[in-house]
């Protein structure tokens, strides 16, 4: 009986860990919720995600429907910080805004800018 309350707990308490871990991921993912003011924004652990979710369906390598480069790794971001910032900081179906299909939440334009603020930090 013992042991088995042992193992229910820290069955709990791991599963309570990878909880925490997948929200904690969420937040700084691309899902436009506010990440901690006091981390530095990076591209491995921030932008990646970003471009990932809602770029490179046109900006991959190669690029597809009519996109004129690729956005897939860190110096083709890091190259292109302020077209890229630019771009999605347009109003939904302005001419060039991107992604096309509408304006991702202020708080992610807000975290390439900050990227930018931060120095373009790959790691
Ligand atoms: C549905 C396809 C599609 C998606 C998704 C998309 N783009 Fe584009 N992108 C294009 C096309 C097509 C062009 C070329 C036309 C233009 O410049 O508006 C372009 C152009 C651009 C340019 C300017 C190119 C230049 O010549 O300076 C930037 C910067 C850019 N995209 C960034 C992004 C970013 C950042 C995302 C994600 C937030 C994104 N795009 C998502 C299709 C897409």
């Amino acid at each position: 009986m013992k042991t088995s309350k042992l193992i229910l707990l820290s069955l709990l308490t791991l599963c309570l860990c990878s909880c925490s871990y997948d929200s904690e991921s969420d937040l700084i993912g691309a899902s436009g919720e506010p990440v901690d003011p006091n981390i530095l924004i990076t591209y491995t652990d921030n932008i990646s995600q970003i471009m990932q979710s809602a770029c490179i369906g046109c900006h991959s390598s190669p690029p597809v429907n009519g996109a004129p480069f690729a956005l897939v790794n860190f110096s083709q971001v890091d190259q292109r910080a302020a077209g890229i910032l630019n771009r999605m900081s347009r109003q939904s179906g302005a001419p060039g805004a991107m992604p096309p299909s509408g304006r991702l939440p202020q708080a992610t334009i807000d975290l390439v800018e900050r990227w930018i603020n931060d120095g373009q930090l790959e790691n």
